[in-house]
């Protein structure tokens, strides 16, 4: 695992939106993983950026999201759906129907998260995924816990996390309480890993990542097991200061 400590936040968005750049430049047809949260909003709004200017096209790129809420509508500006149409699609040149998030309105979420797993399948697998980390060490909406879930699935949010993303709601009671979300084998079986921490709330999580055994307590830690990821992070998420 390579560490690469950037002085804020501003530098950890640009590193990143580089690394993407590069892996588009390199293979225009990559298969890009891609997250939520406020992390990767910096590097979303620079790879537009890098659209525009004409140096990344986003023409033949296939997308596939770590999660969404669930139950919720893609219409909600607060599904992952919104987000990602929000913070990046609407703003490059990507073909909208080769970008996949997962359906927050799916009435059978077995088989959401099936054809979810078949589709990263038929793409050839996902190229470079992004990742942010919670505060608990979750990725994706794998959460802390005594078992973790290999591949696509319904699950329920931590009282950590529906805390830690209640800034986005209203209230605390609009934050859904499930997810959809890519399991721990979907993340691991893709080819590279850049995962994004930005913050001191972030120390622990990043100190246990970098430092610490493999643990289902957090998660992120699994990434142990891959043999390309690269921690993206700033001076106060890797030195708590
Ligand atoms: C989002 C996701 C989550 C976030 C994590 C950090 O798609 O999968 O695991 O990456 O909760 O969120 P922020 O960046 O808001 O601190």
């Amino acid at each position: 695992m390579r560490v690469i400590v950037c002085k804020n936040y501003d530098e950890i968005s640009k590193t990143a939106a580089d690394i993407i750049a590069s892996q588009v430049i390199l293979k225009p047809d990559s298969v890009l993983g891609l997250a939520t949260g406020s992390t990767p909003v910096g590097t979303y709004k620079l790879l537009a950026e890098k659209n525009k200017a004409g140096v990344i096209d986003f023409k033949d790129v296939t997308t596939f999201n770590l999660d969404e809420y669930y139950p919720i509508s893609p219409e909600n500006d607060q599904s992952y759906r919104y987000f990602m149409n929000d913070n990046l699609f609407n703003h490059i040149n990507i073909d909208i129907t080769r970008t996949h998030v997962l359906n927050g309105m799916a009435e059978d979420t077995d088989k959401e998260c099936d054809e979810f797993e078949k589709m990263i399948e038929a793409a050839g697998g996902i190229d470079l995924q992004v990742l942010g980390i919670g505060q608990n060490g979750h990725i994706g909406f794998n959460e802390p816990d005594e078992e973790l879930v290999a591949k696509t699935h319904l699950t329920g949010l931590t009282e950590n996390t529906i805390q830690a993303n209640s800034r986005f709601f209203e209230k605390i009671e609009d934050v859904p309480t499930q997810s959809l979300t890519m399991g721990i084998a979907t993340i691991l079986a893709t080819r590279k890993i850049i995962i994004l921490a930005s913050g001191k709330n972030k120390h622990e999580a990043v100190d246990k990542l970098i430092n610490g055994g493999i643990t289902t307590s957090n998660p992120a830690t699994m990434l142990k097991l891959h043999p390309d990821v690269i921690v993206i992070c700033d001076e106060e998420a890797y030195t708590g200061k």
